[in-house]
């Protein structure tokens, strides 16, 4: 309990909130007991600057264990030469891959953020979009999501970029790596994927890992499907240096310049309870449940995809491959994204607003709703269930309007949802 009244209300309450509704935002999740006894343990007290064996304050007999188990662990998951486990979030770790690599006003060819691409991927709200030239590619055909691989490498063969891009925080199929590696390689781009999204997909082995296909670099969330602490991390392939030497810019020395960018480059101190939450959740990662809960996620999202396909909802790219999806809530329904997600909170389903491709709607009021399974999936949702949830979801957008119909589904979800425990409480 918390000494602070206010605030021990605040914290019931979004106790109360995470119970009773159902979360299908596809960047979260609900993690493990030990994840939050982790975060909630005495390493959120110690200061551990630098890297395991070097740092740069005394104390650390039990964080470079911590660090190193979970870089040991990362990239064992995902074979990766090297891992930095230290960004604090999935912004900072792209920020501090083209830190690493880049000089102001290179070029880095990203996908098209109406297309699926995240914010950080060029965005010009961002600061990298001041420092670096982005240039975008998109989908070729919306209708099956295929990328538009000849007009990347036609981009890229103009732009000479540093960096090609891959990743996606709203795209619901599967990237062709080796046609990205193919044009990376013809004009000597650093092939960089960003996949927080997917991340516990690549590690439950239901997704294809782009160091496969002569990725040098891979970012991520630890949050999302990795089922982690709110986190990022950096795996890449090359020869592992000493960070305090400035190595030569070569993509072998990537390992050693990410080291170097995070820390001292953009970070302090890493903060040790979230790495050691890190390392408890990639070592669940590791277990051959997670391989189960990874193939679970994607057939309950291909199953809903369906359903909620054969119920007449317009969904972009026609399904899914993974874990998310988008529904053109405007041509299905004729209502914007801000509408659907207001109507689908009433009735306890928590999704979020998101553009469509090329969308004609403003950011606030876009004609998309995101949504996806990871989470219904960790408090164990099967593909049986999955009926139930799309018919929620379609009354609940076809009765926007209607606050009695809306808090009678709100009623039904609650009940449903008694049945599934959230991992913390078991
Ligand atoms: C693809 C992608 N990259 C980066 C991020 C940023 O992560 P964070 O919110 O942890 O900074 C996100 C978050 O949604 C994402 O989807």
């Amino acid at each position: 309990m918390l000494n602070n009244s206010y605030l021990q209300e605040l914290l019931d309450a979004e106790q109360k909130r995470q119970h009773e509704g159902l979360e299908l935002i596809p960047s979260e999740n609900y993690v493990s007991k030990d994840v939050l006894n982790a975060l909630g343990s005495v390493f959120t007290n110690k200061y551990s600057e630098g890297y395991p064996n070097r740092r740069y304050y005394g104390g650390q007999q039990n964080t470079d264990k911590v660090e190193s188990f979970a870089i040991e662990k990362a990239k064992l998951l995902f074979r990766a030469d090297h891992a930095n486990v230290q960004p604090h979030s999935g912004a900072p770790a792209n920020e501090a891959v083209y830190s690493a690599w880049l000089e102001p006003g290179d070029t880095v060819i990203a996908m098209d953020l109406s297309h699926g691409g995240h914010l950080t991927h060029g965005s010009p709200v961002t600061r990298s979009a001041h420092l670096y030239n982005f240039i975008r590619y998109k989908m070729k055909n919306v209708e099956t999501g295929e990328i538009d691989y000849d007009g990347l490498r036609e981009l890229a063969l103009k732009h000479k970029p540093k960096i090609i891009l891959a990743g996606f925080s709203c795209y619901p199929r599967e990237l062709d790596y080796a046609k990205f590696a193919a044009i990376g390689n013809e004009v000597g781009a650093l092939l960089m994927a960003d996949m927080a999204h997917i991340a516990g997909l690549i590690a439950g082995g239901v997704a294809k890992n782009p160091f496969d296909y002569g990725f040098h670099v891979i970012t991520t969330t630890t949050h999302k499907t990795l089922r982690g602490p709110r986190g990022g991390m950096i795996l890449t392939k090359g020869h592992v240096g000493n960070p305090l030497k400035a190595p030569e810019k070569t993509i072998e020395n990537i390992p050693t310049l990410v080291d170097r960018s995070i820390f001292p480059g953009m970070q302090g101190g890493p903060h040790m309870n979230n790495i050691l939450a890190k390392a408890v959740a990639f070592d669940e990662a590791s277990q051959p449940a997670f391989k189960e809960y990874a193939k679970q996620v994607v057939s309950n999202a291909n199953a809903l995809a369906n359903i909620l396909m054969k119920n007449g909802f317009k969904l972009i790219t026609n399904g899914t491959d993974n874990h998310l999806m988008l529904i053109d809530v405007k041509e299905s329904l004729d209502i914007d994204g801000s509408v659907a997600e207001k109507a689908l909170d009433k009735a306890g389903l928590t999704t979020n607003k998101n553009v469509i491709p090329d969308d004609k709607l403003p950011p606030f009021r876009p004609s998309g709703i995101r949504l996806g399974t990871p989470a219904v999936t960790t408090r164990g949702f099967k593909t049986e269930h999955m009926e139930k949830l799309a018919t929620w979801i379609s009354e609940s957008l076809k009765n926007h309007d209607d606050d009695k119909k809306l808090d009678k589904i709100r009623i039904q979800v609650k009940e449903f949802s008694s049945n599934f425990p959230l991992p913390s409480d078991t």
